[in-house]
């Protein structure tokens, strides 16, 4: 029987059994809408609330600040336009890096389109944000300057309180999308001096289609969603009270492992990394700090899409950065915002460990990986 040995856990993570089983009695008997005054309606809202206080744990964030959402890409949006949407004229402009995920990126430019000034910031060859090139292009004009914690792609951190320093003392708020670093690095959204940060259940463990804005106490924001009067008239719809429950979940074992986890977790990509790089004509992707989990690597001459389907068939689950677009695959526009060449980009692979991955996966996941290079080389070769 085939082996399969999962390393993408960047793109989701498996339920937790825990999460899993303080989700199901949402599912069935405690089937309350949290609005509704009575008996039932009452123990779903304690539920949501429990888990508020937990997410917000996670973040070191009041209850009150947590804005539950659909989910990440929702919080990403609800950021760039809910903050900008009561700014006035001049300071409306959104500056936001190069590297963010489309969740913000695209966010951006569809404001361009709508007529904002939108700016995008650099990134070094590293893929670690140019704060000289931030400090330039915000001004009197930026309204809401939005800068991720962990890159999705390449694992490396950003200097978010640096950012964020420049960009309060120009006047402007501040957004991280948060949606990668958490569980893998501890999070403190005083320390990171920031307005606005996006979470996802998903990444952490949780359900899919949870996810939370962290809005600091006092923060214009207008709502993306609108309708009832939920989330303090932050974001209308009945909760997701399953959902949320289990993000609770989540993010109170994700805070609960941190550090054991990462230490883990840390020794075993690089173990697998040591073995990755050790194939001929591999490059690592990403300099400096990174997240625990996350490894990029590009294998000279081999195009991605290919490898990636090669280690498929062999059970192995990874990815590139490369993403479908209408029209066909887009290359990664990380590596590309990084300065590589187009031959790095096209035959780079994310490969991303989590708390299920032990030493044999990825043990095995470099022997699938060092034989697949191999036999597609000698492919090309013949
Ligand atoms: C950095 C980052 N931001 C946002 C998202 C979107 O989160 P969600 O899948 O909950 O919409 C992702 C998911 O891949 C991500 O990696």
């Amino acid at each position: 029987m085939i082996r399969r040995v999962y390393l993408d856990h960047n793109a989701t993570t498996p339920v937790d059994p825990r999460v899993l089983d303080a989700m199901l009695p949402f599912l069935r008997g405690d089937y309350g809408n949290p609005s509704s005054l009575h008996w039932l309606g009452q123990r779903a809202r304690g539920a949501v609330e429990e888990a508020r206080a937990r997410v917000a744990g996670l973040v070191g964030a009041e209850p009150a600040e947590i804005v539950f959402t659909a989910s990440g890409t929702e919080s990403d949006n609800t950021a760039l336009r809910g903050a900008t949407a009561p700014a006035k004229a001049p300071r409306t402009g959104v500056v936001v890096s190069a590297i963010e995920h489309h969740a913000v990126l695209n966010t951006a430019k569809a404001m361009r389109d709508e007529g904002r000034v939108v700016v995008i910031a650099r990134v070094d060859a590293g893929g670690i944000l140019d704060l000289d090139d931030l400090a330039a292009k915000v001004g009197d004009g930026t309204a809401v300057v939005s800068v991720m914690l962990a890159n999705n792609e390449t694992g490396v951190l950003q200097p978010v309180a640096e950012a964020a320093r420049i960009a309060r003392a120009r006047g402007a708020l501040v957004h991280c999308d948060a949606v990668q670093a958490a569980g893998k690095v501890p999070i403190d959204v005083r320390a990171l001096g920031v307005d606005l940060l996006t979470l996802s259940a998903h990444k952490i463990c949780g359900p899919k289609g949870a996810g939370c804005l962290y809005v600091r106490r006092g923060t214009p924001m207008t709502p993306l969603v609108r309708g009832g009067a939920q989330e303090r008239n932050r974001r209308a719809g009945t909760e997701n009270v399953a959902g949320v429950v289990g993000f609770g979940v989540a993010a109170a074992l994700a805070r609960e492992d941190l550090e054991t986890e990462a230490r883990r977790v840390a020794a075993l990509r690089d173990r697998l990394e040591q073995r990755l790089l050790a194939v001929n004509g591999a490059h690592r992707n990403g300099e400096g700090p990174r997240v625990p989990n996350t490894t990029n690597i590009s294998f000279e001459g081999l195009d991605a899409e290919a490898l990636l389907i090669a280690l498929d068939l062999e059970g192995v689950a990874v990815s590139t950065g490369a993403a479908c677009a209408a029209g066909g695959i887009e290359p990664s526009h990380v590596l590309r915002a990084m300065g590589l060449p187009p031959e790095r980009v096209e035959s780079s692979l994310r490969l991303s460990l989590g708390r299920g991955t032990t030493e044999t996966d990825v043990d095995h996941a470099a022997d699938v990986v060092t034989a697949a290079v191999g036999r597609m080389r000698r492919t090309r070769a013949s």
